[in-house]
């Protein structure tokens, strides 16, 4: 695996690929892999010649209160996984390298309305972060193809919503989120919990299976359910962001049976923060 550290490396490597009319697949992570992380270059494995993956823990993202300087960095462990998943490069940039004039003068790219819900809400900037760091790495890249976890449904409607707006000619394929035996789904924030928070995190998932198990019962009273739903996870122990019972199309609430459906949700256990879903 050619691990690259300078533009300069990485477009060459493109180009060489690029000359043999090599298709390309591009997994962006922030590292600390997992096996929803691994499953994106299998999947990505299925859909072109060639898999780069990218590990930059991407400071834009992040808010000044939030986890950046513990957010764990594991390259090693992270290197040896994605040689054993037959990923062909890996490019971790520094953040001088991506953020040269710093942050605060940063050209940026923002998705309205979808940027702005959920997550949006409770994290200002996040989505702001993650759409100018993707499209600045699909244009280092320039993939055929990008493999993204649907564990981060709103970041993955996000990233489409952008291709489409900004006319990127790269496919997005949205990969099944992985889930440890008793339902939480894999996260690299899974490791700060606690013994005893790790016990209570599989509720998050089993409170989602059961609201779309009363939605599909014919329960329409959406809100009503979302706000039982997040009595139950304040009573569990979590301090519950939101649960939304969402259009699956806008992700905007849910009001009418006939819609196609996500439910989504955000949940912290102490200082740790867990986002699910589930469609309906
Ligand atoms: O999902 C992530 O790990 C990040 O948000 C991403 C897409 C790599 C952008 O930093």
């Amino acid at each position: 695996m050619n691990i690259i550290t300078s533009v300069e490396a990485l477009r060459a490597q493109i180009a060489t690929w690029r000359n043999k009319g090599e298709k390309i697949a591009f997994v962006p992570t922030m590292g600390n892999l997992h096996q929803g992380h691994l499953k994106l270059v299998d999947v990505a494995k299925h859909h072109a010649d060639r898999v780069i993956a990218s590990i930059f823990v991407n400071p834009m993202q992040f808010g000044k209160n939030e986890d950046l300087d513990k957010y764990p960095r594991t390259l090693d462990a992270d290197c040896a996984g994605l040689r054993a998943h037959h990923a062909d490069a890996l490019f971790t940039p520094t953040p001088e390298l991506m953020y040269p004039r710093g942050l605060d003068v940063q050209t940026f790219v923002e998705v309205p309305l979808l940027g702005d819900l959920h997550c949006g809400a409770s994290r200002a900037g996040h989505f702001r972060g993650v759409s100018t760091i993707v499209c600045k790495l699909f244009n280092l890249v320039q993939p055929d193809v990008a493999c993204f976890g649907m564990k981060d449904y709103q970041q993955l409607a996000i990233i489409r919503q952008m291709v489409l707006d900004l006319s990127l000619p790269i496919e997005i394929i949205g990969v099944p989120t992985e889930r440890a035996a008793d339902g939480l789904a894999l996260s690299s924030r899974n490791g700060y919990l606690t013994a005893e928070q790790r016990t209570l995190a599989p509720k998050l998932y089993q409170l989602l299976q059961q609201l779309r198990h009363n939605i599909l019962s014919g329960n329409h009273d959406y809100r009503a359910l979302e706000q039982h739903a997040k009595a139950e996870l304040s009573a569990a122990g979590f301090t519950p962001d939101y649960i939304d019972i969402s259009a699956r199309n806008d992700l905007t609430l849910a009001t009418s049976a006939e819609q196609p459906k996500v439910i989504l949700a955000a949940a912290a256990l102490g200082t740790t923060r867990l986002i699910d879903n589930l469609e309906v």
